[in-house]
């Protein structure tokens, strides 16, 4: 059955109702609103949840879907909140023929996360990414805005474990 609007807003935090509310009163008349409002909502608020998808197609009086195919269309989009850390697996041709597919098999098996999740601390979130333009040094992560060129399985780990002990350290 379909939510009302009040259970729909009863799922979002007030604060974050109140970013979305002067987003959608900043930009709703704009060329575009619809991409232009998702865009700062996941800047300001850091992601766009099914909750938060249904609110903003109320207000905009569009189908839920729509909202629901750009989030799920464009990677830089999140229905959760990231990670204080993001690593990033490039897909472009150059790495994935060069084997970005195995480093983020050896990411999944470390932290137990799929591209897309947060580890359940917090800590770190796993994504993938369209070409960086560091071609020439395939397979590349990114790790937060770091970019780290010809990765080899084996270093991964340890690139995720420096992120846990910085954070032990912190
Ligand atoms: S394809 Fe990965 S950096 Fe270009």
């Amino acid at each position: 059955m379909a939510q009302t609007q009040t259970q729909v807003m009863n799922q979002i935090d007030p604060a974050v109702k109140k970013i979305i509310d002067e987003i959608l009163t900043a930009n709703r008349e704009k060329p575009g609103a619809t991409m232009v409002i998702l865009n700062e909502v996941q800047g300001k608020v850091g992601y766009i949840s099914a909750p938060l998808q249904n609110y903003i197609a109320e207000q905009l009086k569009v189908p839920v879907s729509k909202i629901h195919g750009v989030v799920s269309f464009y990677s830089f989009f999140t229905t959760t909140p990231r990670g204080k850390h993001t690593v990033k697996f490039c897909m472009g041709t150059a790495c994935y023929v060069g084997g970005v597919e195995q480093l983020l098999d050896k990411a999944n098996q470390v932290l137990g996360i799929k591209a897309g999740e947060t580890t359940p601390d917090g800590l770190v979130t796993l994504e993938i990414c369209r070409c960086v333009g560091a071609c020439s040094q395939a397979p590349v992560i990114v790790v937060d805005e770091n970019v780290q060129g010809r990765v080899k399985p084996n270093k991964v780990p340890q690139i995720l474990r420096a992120l846990q002990e910085e954070e032990q350290k912190s």
